[in-house]
């Protein structure tokens, strides 16, 4: 007998205030030319003054929860993937916890900054696996807007604020791997990088939270290596090629990032989602907002064979591969 887990219901949400690059270029100098040629990015969604992280997390999960069909008392494990949270501590999942009616189980939140929703994905799915949980919820949520430098055209155009969530649920049967569920997960980090991309700030070193730093053109070059690596990993661990994956939904960082990706997995830009024009980057939210969509625009259908993807600033990186 096998225990898995399966993906049995999405949900996103984005705050109601759009920002376009016309926008932005009121605020610095750059133009809507420049955003898009370079990023892809058209708009972003920026939280409301007092819209915070769990906010947008609550939101998503309890569309997740609702498309799934399961309460929130059943949940018994919460994982909130958030670089952006409410407070320093307590977690910010422990109020989404609350605010779900989750009234058992654990909640926490895990930091792996963009690739925090692939990371509690492997997370959950291994508690599953184990035997130890039956339901969770996996959320990606964050207001990275709070973490901008305004004033900085060099990051300040890059990121938006959003959430997505999934339910998994444990199933257990006969057959193969193969079937149903997440087939496997793979989790990288390489700390030597730390400086590549970060925030110049936080509790015990500053006590201020700092406002983001990236050496662009480092953070792309690594992303399109590690990204097409972890790719092929998660493939070769089960068996399989680029040709039976039906959707690739990948960190949405950067349109180039996403098109140089593909070129190195070899696969067709018909099978990858894209939100990065409206979304821009909503580090650990990206992933999991495109998937609500794909799955909810009906793109993503039962029985697909889907890759999720993330790098972030650690660097961390990693890859689901999930039957639907
Ligand atoms: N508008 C106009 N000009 C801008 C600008 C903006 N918003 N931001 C930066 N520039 C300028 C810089 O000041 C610099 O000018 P200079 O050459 O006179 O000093 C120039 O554009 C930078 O050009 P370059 O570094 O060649 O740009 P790029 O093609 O590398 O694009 C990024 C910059 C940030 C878009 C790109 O490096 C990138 O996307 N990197 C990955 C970022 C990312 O995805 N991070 C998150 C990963 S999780």
């Amino acid at each position: 007998m096998i225990i898995r887990s399966r993906i049995v219901g999405c949900g996103a949400y984005l705050p109601e205030r759009v920002v376009t690059n016309a926008e932005m270029a009121r605020m610095v100098d750059t133009t809507d030319e420049w955003i898009v040629e370079r990023t892809g990015i058209r708009q972003r969604h920026i939280a409301a003054e007092g819209e915070n992280t769990s906010d947008l997390a609550f939101a998503a999960a309890e569309r997740a929860l609702a498309a799934a069909g399961v309460k929130g008392s059943d949940v018994d494990l919460l994982v909130l993937g958030t670089a952006t949270p409410d407070n320093t501590f307590p977690a910010t999942a422990v109020k989404v916890q609350a605010r779900l009616g989750m009234t058992g189980g654990a909640a926490f939140d895990l930091q792996a900054v963009c690739s925090g929703f692939v990371y509690g994905m492997a997370v959950a799915d291994n508690f599953i696996r184990a035997g130890q949980v039956r339901t969770a919820v996996v959320i990606g949520a964050e207001t990275f807007s709070r973490l901008l430098d305004w004033t900085d055209r060099n990051t300040c155009v890059l990121f938006g604020d959003g959430a997505g969530a999934v339910v998994l649920r444990a199933d257990s049967g006969e057959g193969t791997n193969r079937d149903v569920g997440i087939l496997s997960t793979h989790l990288h980090s390489d700390g030597r990088h730390h400086d590549l991309l970060h925030t110049k700030g936080g509790p015990s070193s500053t006590r201020g939270i700092g406002a983001i730093h990236m050496q662009g053109k480092e953070v792309f070059r690594h992303a399109v290596v590690n990204l097409a690596r972890v790719a092929n990993e998660a493939l070769e661990a089960n068996g399989l090629t680029v040709t039976d994956i039906d959707w690739l939904v990948p960190h949405q960082a950067n349109l180039r990032i996403l098109d140089g990706t593909a070129h190195k997995l070899n696969i067709p830009s018909e099978r990858i989602v894209v939100t990065v024009q409206r979304h821009a980057n909503t580090s650990a939210a990206s992933v999991p907002l495109a998937l609500a969509e794909a799955v909810g625009d009906g793109r993503i259908r039962p029985g697909h064979l889907v890759m999720l993807e993330a790098m972030g600033g650690g660097f961390t990186w990693g890859a689901c591969l999930a039957r639907m």
